[in-house]
């Protein structure tokens, strides 16, 4: 990673807003509703933000959004980089260490993911408790400039046991239900076989997707607390008794999103009384 290239986005993005975001959110697939819960948005394409990727595909928006919930100034992703896409591992998680020079400490990362866990349902919302990285591939590997972070960032907890307590002190309090879980990443596109779930299921894993794994290595790395929310879309092969269709996928993404933007809202708000 270029480090004179982050400051030159950076820098950009700096011109266009007022003050600086504390926290980070990367919505998944079909979970863009909370982008409109941002206060004084300003909403920059990522094709205007030198360095930046360029996403593609259908459903993912690709804009960074800045502004404020809850009085938190926050930066969102709304559309991120997936690695089946052909993005490489770098571009992946670019976005993560622009956070970090921006002056973001905490990110929040939602996906779509496959239940394994037969105590699931579609449209449920579990909190990731740690992840099992099955692509073969870190998003760390090749040469490290120690400004952003160590060469060998220790991963014993993932996601913030800090952040975990207040979510789940805040889905107390408004009634959301949830579970926590151990979510597996796979590069993808394909879904995975009934072979691969079961095996998956005896490796310890709850549940399955394409993402948030490089995120999540980057954010640790770049020394970010990190707060992991995945909906359930669909139930993995082989426990699933239908064929996978990404549009039921969005669907159900789409009808659980409404609760994880309530959830995610008060996350954020409860952040400034602190
Ligand atoms: N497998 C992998 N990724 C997914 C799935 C799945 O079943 N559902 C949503 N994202």
């Amino acid at each position: 990673m270029r480090y004179e290239h982050v400051l030159e986005s950076v820098c950009y993005i700096r011109k266009q807003i007022v003050g600086a975001p504390k926290a980070g959110v990367i919505l998944g697939s079909g979970l863009g509703c909370l982008a409109e819960l941002v206060k004084n948005r300003v909403v920059i394409p990522y094709g205007d933000i030198p360095h930046f990727p360029r996403s593609g595909i259908a459903g993912h928006a690709g804009n960074l959004v800045y502004g404020e919930i809850g009085g938190c100034p926050l930066v969102m992703m709304q559309g991120r980089f997936h690695y089946y896409e052909g993005f490489e591992m770098d571009q992946v998680t670019y976005p993560l260490f622009v956070m970090k020079l921006l002056g973001v400490e905490q990110l929040i990362v939602t996906n779509a993911s496959g239940g394994i866990n037969p105590a699931y349902r579609p449209g449920d919302l579990i909190l990731l408790e740690d992840y099992i990285n099955f692509s073969g591939v870190s998003p760390l590997r090749g040469g490290n400039d120690e400004r952003f972070g160590p060469r060998f960032p220790d991963m014993s907890e993932p996601y913030s046991r800090e952040m975990i307590s207040r979510a789940e002190r805040i889905a107390g309090d408004l009634k959301i239900p949830f579970h926590r879980g151990v979510y597996l990443y796979t590069q993808g596109p394909n879904y995975e076989t009934a072979a691969e779930i079961r095996a998956f299921s005896r490796l310890g894993a709850d549940l399955v997707g394409m993402s948030t794994v490089p995120e999540t290595i980057v954010a640790g790395y770049l020394g970010l607390k990190v707060l992991g929310i995945a909906c359930v879309t669909n139930m993995a092969t082989g426990i699933a008794t239908k064929k996978h269709a990404h549009e039921a996928v969005m669907e159900t993404a789409d009808k659980a999103g409404r609760r994880l933007c309530t959830w995610v809202q008060a996350i954020l708000d409860e952040r400034t009384a602190i």
